[in-house]
Parts: structure tokens; sequence; C-alpha cells
């Protein structure tokens, strides 16, 4: 690897259109702050910046929601966000946002650059407008009756009753989802960056240079690359976001500002979003250039998947044509976090919101951090469960971890006076010995695995040092010498003086290596959980300095005759009825669905609409994204028969299905009962889903997924062998 002499680390920034939940700290700010704390324990000058994203479509949405301003509402959730991450540690130089005039200039300014090279394209278009909202609509923000099913709440992109993928000219009665508007069609001017002019380019530095970056970034690159770029808006019609630096005759269709109606134009949300890293650092120090445009320093962005394109390609090719600037060096995205089998939604509120997590668990952040980076979504989806989150705490942090170093401080306290004991090296052993190594490489195995991102396995290695601790305590029983001592020490037999002398030896060996071993645990834990580091400096009374990487490795930590604290509790239990608290209060919170002309159900429309960007649909009709093979392989495909089949109550779509998978009979609860009878269907064969996490519907908890095509008049039939098949063969 070059050898880079600074590092510049960003993490997405998030929207300021609600408050962060457990998925962005797993997927985005946990790893990214242990790095950043690993790379200043290693000395290494680095910056570390990140701030709110307060413009797009997620921002008016909820304004419009909550009925306020959008200022009112970024400077809400900007203070909750802000002060989230701080209580969980996570330690920006700079947590800005994107509001600042700073970063209103700087965006301006890049664009302006791009402008004055010639590198956008100019082009007129016709697009919906909602005379009442005086706005444009996204074709998500348009619905309208489906010409195929007849779903009067059908969006303008897709119709969700049946899946149809849909252009808004194609709705019956289309109104606006904002105001009920019809909307009317308006020329509009708009400024695009012809990203297929950086296709050679990227694919070099990508697909040649970056070979190493990890698998779900690089194949979501490659798939993008493989279909070919397409040149895209980098302004908006709208009132709120940095103003395109343009003069209005230039903007406008007229000079006297035709066109205009009503609305301004400003920066495409991902063209200034990802700027707002630069700024961030130009408010952070005058040395900004030196982490930005020099080529020795390191640009890491961590970011989830939803932004790998933005990331990877946009805003490197903008940097690229920009001219002064680096590109990041490496993109380390994580997958998604899921909660209790269930995809995070915030417009059904189903997620684990930091700052109640914070309020509840009060001084457990560390167990927080320990559980989501031990599970976190880096390189497949994972789920969180709060009973994981329990038995992490209680069976790892607590009953290894903990228990460990508190045997550790106790015993020092009542067998070598709270004073660290001496080494006597003539009596070592080789358990003495292995545990010396085990520390020596302890520290390289975390090492070599943060270096590459891979922040679970660096954890699981650290809590397996304090595992190897418990071992080598529990073979050394340093208690059970103890007695033999007090026994010795009543007898008055010859030489049992002598022996009352190996015995204290053995045990002041032992609890020395033990201490030794909590200070480099104390190092090694440091970036994962920074809060129980300090509290164990504090047990072993000495300062932060100690906590340089390179002191790990070493059994020389703490000196001997130097007395140490009484221990503290590292990890309290976690009792049974905080968790059944915490999956009763996601239950109550949830929301059902509502039609889209809601603006709950639109909420979540506008963050996944980032999402429906970043796809990359191979097929012509606008299907879903490239996948891999390795994604097609996780499925578990089945042949089933459906056994038995009736009706839900007060569910007029559910039919629950017993499916006879030949190994086990399953619940299904599937959603045709629109389409079939139960009676006409008992007996049929089907494609089940046999892996799909179990999800509760109506009550009933439902154990995978059964395959139906649909035809174009909206008809559900069953997929299906095309001979009788044991129920239980595998389809693939
Ligand atoms: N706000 C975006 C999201 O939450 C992330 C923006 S990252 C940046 O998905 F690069 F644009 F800043
Ligand atoms: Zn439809």
């Amino acid at each position: 690897m070059k050898d880079f002499k600074r590092y510049l680390i960003t993490a997405a920034l998030p929207y300021a259109n609600g408050p962060i939940h457990i998925g962005h700290l797993a997927g985005v700010y946990l790893p990214a702050d242990i790095y950043v704390r690993y790379l200043r324990a290693r000395k290494r000058d680095v910056k570390f910046v990140s701030g709110s994203d307060e413009h797009g479509v997620p921002i008016t949405i909820r304004a419009m929601k909550e009925g306020i301003t959008p200022q009112q509402v970024v400077d809400k959730y900007h203070a909750i966000i802000k002060d989230s991450l701080a209580q969980m540690g996570v330690s920006f130089d700079i947590y800005s946002r994107t509001s600042n005039q700073v970063h209103h200039k700087t965006s301006q300014d890049f664009f302006t650059t791009l402008y004055d090279k010639g590198l956008f394209e100019e082009r007129e278009s016709e697009q919906y407008y909602d005379e009442k909202a005086k706005t444009f609509l996204a074709d998500r923000y348009i619905v309208g009756t489906c010409p195929v099913c007849g779903n009067p709440n059908a969006y303008g992109d897709q119709c969700e009753r049946c899946g149809s993928s849909l252009s808004p000219e194609m709705l019956i009665n289309p109104r606006s989802a904002l105001s009920d508007a019809t909307p009317v069609k308006k020329k509009t001017k708009h400024w695009y960056f012809p990203l297929q002019n950086y296709e050679g380019w990227l694919k070099q530095w990508i697909l040649e240079d970056h070979k190493e970056w990890k698998n779900n970034v690089y194949g979501q690159c490659k798939s993008w690359l493989d279909n070919g770029l397409q040149p895209r808006a980098m302004t908006r019609d709208s009132n709120w976001g940095v103003k395109v630096p343009l003069p209005d005759d230039v903007l406008y269709s007229s000079p006297e500002g035709g066109g205009r109606e009503g609305a301004g134009k400003v920066l495409y949300v991902w063209f200034d979003a990802p700027i707002g890293y630069i700024s961030a650092t130009k408010e952070l120090t005058d040395n900004w250039k030196d982490y930005w445009q020099s080529e020795d320093s390191r640009l890491i962005h961590f970011i989830g998947k939803d932004n790998i394109v933005f990331h990877c390609i946009i805003f490197p090719s903008m940097l690229h044509a920009h001219g002064e600037f680096v590109v990041p060096d490496n993109v380390p995205a994580n997958e998604f976090l899921n909660i209790e089998g269930d995809k995070v939604s915030t417009s059904r509120n189903w997620a684990v919101w930091v700052n109640e997590y914070l309020e509840d668990f009060k001084g457990c952040e560390d167990v927080l951090r320990y559980v989501l980076c031990s599970n976190a979504p880096e390189t497949k989806d994972n789920d969180f469960t709060w009973k994981d989150f329990q038995e992490k705490n209680n069976s790892e942090l607590a009953s290894i971890f903990g228990n460990f170093v508190n045997r550790t401080f106790v015993l020092m306290h009542k067998l070598c006076n709270g004073k660290v004991p001496k080494l006597h090296e003539d009596v070592m052993d080789d358990v003495d010995k292995a545990l010396i190594e085990d520390i020596r490489s302890a520290k390289t195995k975390v090492e070599n695995a943060l270096e590459e991102f891979r922040f679970r396995e660096a954890l699981f290695e650290v809590i397996d040092l304090s595992r190897k601790g418990n071992k080598y305590m529990q073979e050394k029983e340093p208690w059970k010498k103890a007695s033999s001592l007090e026994r010795l020490a009543a007898s008055e037999e010859d030489g049992s003086k002598l022996t009352a002398q190996g015995s204290q030896q053995l045990i002041d060996n032992c609890l020395h290596l033990c201490l030794q071993l909590t200070a480099n645990l104390t190092i090694l834990i440091n970036p994962f959980l920074p809060f129980t580091a300090k509290k164990l400096l504090h047990m072993m009374k000495v300062v932060d300095k100690m906590l340089d990487w390179e002191n790990a490795g070493s059994v020389k930590l703490l000196s001997v005759g130097y007395s140490l604290r009484a221990p503290e509790i590292l990890f309290r239990k976690i009792e049974d009825k905080e968790i059944e608290a915490q999956v009763q209060k996601l239950k109550n919170g949830l929301v059902k669905q509502e039609s889209p002309k809601s603006l709950k159900g639109l909420e979540e429309t506008a963050s996944t609409l980032n999402q429906a960007e970043a796809n990359n649909s191979p097929l012509g009709d606008g299907g879903k994204p490239t996948i891999q093979y390795d994604d097609f392989a996780k499925l578990d495909l089945r042949v089933g028969k459906i056994v038995e089949a009736e009706k839900v109550e007060k569910a007029d779509k559910l039919l629950k299905l017993e499916i006879d998978l030949g190994f086990e009979k399953r619940t299904i609860v599937s959603g045709i009962a629109l389409h079939f009878k139960p009676e006409e269907i008992v007996g049929k064969q089907v494609v089940v889903v046999a892996n799909l996490a179990p999800r509760k519907m109506r009550g009933i908890e439902s154990n995978g997924m059964i395959l139906m095509a649909e035809n174009n008049a909206g008809k559900l039939i069953f997929v299906n062998p095309d001979e009788d098949t044991d129920a239980g063969s595998g389809v693939s």
C-alpha cells in the first residue's frame, strides 16, 4: 500500500429529517469511529468529519408533514442527531451542517468551476408541476389510478398493489401527492453532468486499481459500469437547497424569469451533500488543502450500501473533473441492519432510535457499540434482536470480559495487597509463556483486521483474548494456592516455609500476567468501547498515554509495586423485563402503512427514492438492479404442497396456509385471498422461499413466502414445477 501521510475519514451526512436509528450506527458511524480511534492510537494524522445533510426532498416532505418550515426541521433534527452521536462516543473532529454559509459557498464554487470548464450539458424538458404547491413533482409524488389493476393509489413510477412499473402519463386521474391538485406539464431547464464521459477513467480507477475494495462495493460499481452510465441532472426546481450560481436569464427560459413558476433552482442534493465533507474540513482547519489536495492524503468514506453509487461513481467523477482534489482510496460500505427480522422502516416506525436507547439504557453506550459492531452488516444484511442484545451483554461482555477484569482485580487486592505483584521469571511455566504469546499475537490479529475494515473480526479477537485470560486463571487457580498457603502457615512442619514461598510466587506470576493482560485489553478495546477503556484506565490509575497502540503486545505496562484501585463493575446484567419492554415498545410503536396520499408513506418514499436512484436495472422495463450470483444463492427455494388454507380474520387479503415441505410443515401467511378461495388451492404444489426470516402478520407468524407470477391483467398464478415433485425438493 501507498505510504500515506494523512487520513481524512468521512461518515455519510445523515438527513436531518428525523433522529438516527441503530442501523445508522452499525452501518456507518461506529465503524468509522472505531477506525479513527485506532488511527489516533497509532498517532496518525487524521481528521474525522461529518455533519447533517439538510437539503433535498426528504426535508421538505418532513416539513410539510409537521407543518413547519424546512429550516425548523433541520434545526430540530440536526441538534438531536448531533447529540445522539456525541453521547454514543462518535468522536468527530467536526460535525457540521450543509445549511452553513461555508458550505453554500463551497458547493457553489465547485459548481462554477465545472460550469466554467464547460462540463455540464444544458437541457430543457417537460416535467409535472403542482400549481397549488408551486413545485415540480418527482414521479413518486404523483398518484393516480393504476391502468392495470385499478388501484386508486398507484405512484407515478410504480403500482404497489400489482407491481407494474408505470410512468406518470399512464396514471388515470393523476394528482399531486402533496396537494391533491391535478399536475400540469411545464418546461424546465437543467444542467446535466455527463457521467458517461468518465466511464473509462472510472473503470481503470475502480476495477483495475482498487480490486481491494469490499466485494459488495466493488460488485455494485462493476455492475453500474458494465451497464453504462447516463448523464445526471445536477440541478432541481425547488426553493430549498443551495442556489444554482447562475444568473436568472441563464436559469430560466426568458430574461424576465419565465419558466420560474414560483420555484427557484437549487443544486441537486447529491451534488451538494458530498461537497459537505470538503466544507466541513474547511471549517475545521485552515490546512484543509493538506487533506483534500495533496496526493499523500488518504480519503476514506464510510457509508451505507444505498450510498455506494454516489460515493464511488458520481462524487469521484465530480472530484476528478474538477481537477484539484484527491479521490477516495477506499469506500468501506456496509449493508443494512434489520430489526427483529424485519426491514427498518422509518415511516412504519420500525426502528430502534438512538436517542431513545440512550434514555432507556443510561450508561450502556458501550453495550450498544459492542452489539452493533459484533453483529455489523459487513458483508450481508444482518438482524438485530433484543434477545441477542441481552445475550451478548450478559454472556460475552459481562461473563467473559467483565468477569476476567473483575476476578483479576479482586484477587489482586486479596492476595497481593492491592499492588502489582512481581513476575518471578525463574518459576514461569509453559502456560505463562503461552499467555504472553497470546497477548503478543492478539495485537497483530486485531490490527490486521482493522486495517482491512473487518471490525467484527477485530472485536472478536479482543474478546477472545479475555476468554484466554479466563482460561488461564482457571488453570492456575490462584485462590487454591492461597488456601493451601493458609494451611501451610498454620503448620509448623519443616519445609513449609519454602513451599509457602513457592506458592506465593505462583500467585504473583498469575496475577502479574492477568494485570498486564488487562492493560492490553484496555488498549485493544479502546477503539471499540471507549467508555469502558476509560473506566479501566481509572482502575489502573494510569494516564491516557498508555492507550497508544504501540504499547499493545507488551507485558510490561504496569509497574511492579504500583497500587491499583478497587474494581468497578464494567457491565451490569440486562434483565428479561428490560428486553421485553423494548420488544413491546417496538410493536406498540408500529405504524400501519397508509395510502400513498398520506405524507407518512411518502416520507419513506423520499428516502427510498435515493435507493431507487441507486438502482441500476438490467431490464428494459425498469426492474430491479443486477445482483451477483451469491445474492441469488442465498435463497433457499423448496417445493411444497398446500395442505390447509383458511382466511385470516379481519384481513381480507390474507390466507393462512399450511405447507408441507417434506421435512416439516410450515405456516405461511400469503396476500392472495382476493384471488383464490381457500378450498380451491388445497393440494396445490408451490415454490416456497424457505429461509425467509419469520414475520408476524395479524398476530400469526409467517415462515416463508410462496412464489406467484402475475399477468398483465393483474391475475395471480402459482409458480410450480412442471411435474409432481417431492415436497422439500430444492429449486435452483
Ligand atoms: N443523506 C444521505 C443519506 O442519508 C447521505 C449523504 S452522504 C453525502 O443517505 F455524501 F452526501 F454527504
Ligand atoms: Zn396496479
